[in-house]
């Protein structure tokens, strides 16, 4: 009797940005402890999982040319850890391609959205009996951000980012993005900001609670006074250009403008969607980024494109 083999399954899963990003001293373990307020935009990533006699990773869509698809890929690390985690021993005999519209090595996460929405995608194809908060449990194995890019919305994050609760937020928020021509490697800035702290004592942005009342509120002004980063110190060291792209952002129109995580993409906070698609015409023209794109937020996390039966 032949076998059946189960349809494909294609999950979306969005990219985040950081709205407030406390970093504090290094650990023993190599990471920071940090307390960040995570954002998830409806800038995604498409992942499709299908079972098949030919197992690897196929990459399309933004830097294609430059995400690796051997088993170094976060992807495929998710894929053998999810089937050790169910005791599938043998090879897993699975295709993944990823789609991508965020940014490769851009500070949005791109990389652990890809792992998360590879886990909730092999649930459905496996029909796993696995809740949400298990799957989070391998996430945090995986990368600081994957359980993030899992629930999406608007958290507040402490660790090394990957204990999470939501924070409430009232209304969406209109952003636009600036894509850099060439990407960061998050453990170098995370070298550069011990380097500049053991040099000075730059200055380090204060408590996460104003954002969260901000984000009650729903005001995008009252928001924008807040934003900050850590990071956005050691990336404006190691790329200065973002200095410009910054400015030229707010000049655009924009309410303020920050480095996501740990960029290079700059993610302007704009008063309304009017608004934002105007900045986004406005800083296009000014040649100081790759692309430009329009997002809002929040959005949920990875979710099984045209069903509900994922966890
Ligand atoms: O967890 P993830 O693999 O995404 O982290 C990538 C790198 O970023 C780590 O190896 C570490 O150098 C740096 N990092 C950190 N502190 C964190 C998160 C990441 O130093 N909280």
């Amino acid at each position: 009797m032949l076998a059946v083999v189960p349809p494909p399954v294609t999950v979306r899963v969005p990219a985040k940005v950081n709205l407030h990003l406390a970093v504090d001293d290094l650990r023993e373990d190599g990471y920071h402890e940090l307390v960040t307020v995570f954002q998830a935009l409806s800038l995604t990533d498409e992942v499709t999982v299908a079972v098949t006699e030919e197992p690897g990773l196929e990459v399309y869509g933004e830097g294609e040319g430059s995400v690796p698809t051997g088993p170094e890929n976060l992807a495929w690390r998710a894929v053998e850890a999810l089937a050790a985690h169910v005791g599938r021993a043998e090879e897993p005999k699975v295709r993944v391609v990823l789609r991508k519209g965020i940014p490769v090595a851009g500070g949005m996460a791109g990389g652990s959205a890809d792992a998360a929405a590879t886990l909730v995608g092999l649930a459905s194809l496996w029909n796993l009996e696995i809740t949400r908060d298990e799957l989070a449990g391998i996430a945090a194995g995986l990368g600081s951000d994957v359980p993030f890019a899992l629930y999406g919305g608007t958290a507040l994050g402490t660790g090394r980012g990957e204990h999470l609760v939501p924070v409430l937020s009232r209304h969406t928020f209109h952003w636009v993005l600036a894509f850099d021509s060439e990407g960061l490697s998050t453990p170098k800035v995370f070298k550069e900001l011990d380097r500049l702290r053991a040099a000075g004592n730059p200055p380090r942005i204060g408590s996460h609670t104003p954002v969260v009342e901000a984000l009650a509120s729903g005001d995008p002004r009252q928001l924008a006074l807040l934003l900050g980063n850590d990071l956005q110190a050691a990336a404006v060291s190691l790329r200065p250009e973002l200095r410009r792209t910054l400015r030229a952002g707010v000049n655009a129109g924009a309410l303020a403008g920050t480095v996501s995580g740990s960029g290079p993409t700059c993610a302007f906070l704009c008063e309304d969607a009017q608004s934002a698609v105007e900045v986004a015409a406005e800083l296009s023209g000014a040649g100081v980024c790759r692309t430009v794109r329009v997002a809002h937020g929040p959005v949920p996390g990875a979710r099984v494109v045209g069903g509900d039966d994922a966890p």
